[in-house]
């Protein structure tokens, strides 16, 4: 049906939708840096899959009403728009002062008071999940507005952070921005206006979350993040820091093929003497150094530690902890996941977002290079003693190599 509504467009209408297409990706972007990210992401999964999210977002947003929030009618819907993280705005700027301002059709491409949304079916996965939750929003009463954040997954880079975010955004008092909104490390400056306005609108008692896993590493963050709010709950995902050098090593080298051996980049001068501090991979992983930046601004009460490993293994256990630290009633439970032998990672049994199951670590196929287990023994002696440290520090044993 798609394809037969495309053929059938003449050339002009054609170089019309594409023109809004690009205006409105534009325009998105220059509110929510999010999209491309997320439009770069639905890329890449297989075609047949996209078509499938795309036809289903058709039907879903078909009968949507878009009325803008702030021109303050009557109307209990709320900007789906933002949402959805997509900011559809109706180019011929017709007055939208009445309720039904822009309606989005899936059929007509050339009209000038209607908005093709044809071209931005694009948009990954998790725009369902927010219609999933949309209707939560609707309850009468409840007006939804945006807040900075309550709680921050800070890191750490590749030990979990983005399955602690799918598992616990399950719960229906949480909502999170989308993608990484990398406020603390690379745009503090463009305020906390803008940063307010990248987070997921939210109803009383819902808790508004972000993770950006570099935040952890990031030298001026913990101080950042405490004058803007000194009661932020912080959540970090560790996990054992030399499996954690090679999985960070592995998705570089996937980016890059002509990345030099992990042993000659992890060690100086060829020999496993001595371990090269500077190279990112294996620095992240002394974890007790950036702890203590962090604990210079917070109390260790504010901060939950979760086992990387056992979040794979038993992610109910671990979301639990991470539900009663929050105060969040228990609502993720095992019933939310089953264990998937073959692919060694948990699943979720249908989401609010999807109705099939869906496993995690669909990255995690990438073929992990042989690594000179000597090089390994070496690493493990290295950071033996800054895991101590760890432990000692946050109370927590985790038992790493
Ligand atoms: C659109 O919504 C109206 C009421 O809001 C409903 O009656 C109608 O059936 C819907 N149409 C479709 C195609 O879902
Ligand atoms: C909104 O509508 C309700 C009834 O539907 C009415 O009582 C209320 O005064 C209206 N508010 C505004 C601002 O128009
Ligand atoms: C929109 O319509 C209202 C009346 O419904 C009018 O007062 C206002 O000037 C119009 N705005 C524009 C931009 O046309
Ligand atoms: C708004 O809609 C009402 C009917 O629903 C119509 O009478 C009125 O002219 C509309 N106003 C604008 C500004 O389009
Ligand atoms: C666009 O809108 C104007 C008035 O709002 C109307 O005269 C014109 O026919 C419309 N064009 C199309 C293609 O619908
Ligand atoms: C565009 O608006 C005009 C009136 O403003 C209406 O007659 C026409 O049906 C609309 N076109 C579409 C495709 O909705
Ligand atoms: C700081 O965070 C706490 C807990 O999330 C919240 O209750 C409080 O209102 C926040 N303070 C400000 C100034 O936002
Ligand atoms: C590495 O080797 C060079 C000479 O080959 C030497 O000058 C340098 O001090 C060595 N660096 C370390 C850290 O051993
Ligand atoms: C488990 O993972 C394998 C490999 O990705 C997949 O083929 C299989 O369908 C999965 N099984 C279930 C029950 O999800």
């Amino acid at each position: 049906m798609f394809i037969a509504w495309f053929n059938g467009l003449s050339n002009r209408s054609l170089v019309i939708t594409i023109l809004i297409c690009m205006s409105l990706i534009y325009v998105s972007y220059t509110f929510n840096s999010c999209l491309l990210t997320s439009i770069n992401r639905s890329f890449k999964r297989n075609a047949s899959r996209q078509l499938l999210i795309s036809t289903n977002l058709l039907e879903v947003v078909a009968n949507v009403t878009i009325a803008p929030y702030s021109n303050n009618n009557n109307n209990s819907f709320i900007n789906t728009n933002s949402l959805i993280g997509v900011h559809i705005v109706p180019l011929s700027s017709t007055n939208s002062t009445n309720n039904s301002a822009t309606t989005i059709s899936s059929s007509s491409s050339s009209s000038n008071n209607s908005t093709s949304i044809n071209s931005i079916t694009t948009i990954s996965a998790h725009v369902l999940e927010a219609f999933a939750k949309y209707r939560l929003l609707r309850q009468p009463g409840s007006r939804p507005s945006r807040h900075l954040p309550d709680t921050l997954i800070i890191g750490v880079k590749k030990s979990g952070t983005r399955a602690l975010l799918e598992f616990i955004r399950l719960h229906p008092d949480v909502r999170a921005a989308g993608c990484e909104v990398h406020f603390f490390d690379r745009h503090y400056q463009r305020g906390l206006h803008w940063y307010r306005h990248h987070m997921p609108y939210t109803i009383e008692g819902q808790i508004t979350m972000e993770k950006t896993p570099s935040y952890f590493v990031t030298k001026d963050v913990p101080h950042r993040v405490h004058k803007m709010n000194a009661s932020t709950k912080l959540l970090v995902v560790v996990r054992d820091p030399v499996t954690r050098a090679i999985s960070d090593y592995t998705q570089a080298a996937s980016k890059k093929s002509d990345m030099k051996h992990f042993e000659e980049l992890a060690f100086v001068n060829g020999s496993y003497a001595v371990v090269d501090t500077n190279w990112g991979p294996v620095k992240i992983g002394v974890y007790a150094r950036y702890l203590e930046k962090w604990l210079q601004y917070f109390p260790l009460s504010q901060l939950l530690f979760i086992s990387g490993e056992r979040l794979i293994m038993d992610p109910a256990y671990e979301i639990g902890r991470v539900q009663d630290f929050l105060g969040l009633k228990r609502v993720v439970t095992e019933k939310h996941f089953y264990f998937n032998a073959t692919k060694g990672f948990p699943c979720l049994l249908k989401s609010e977002a999807r109705s099939t199951p869906h496993c995690l670590g669909k990255t995690k196929g990438r073929n992990h290079p042989h690594i000179d287990i000597a090089a390994i023994e070496r690493l493990r002696e290295f950071y033996r003693p800054f895991n101590s440290r760890f432990y000692q520090m946050t109370g927590i044993n985790f038992a790493w190599p």
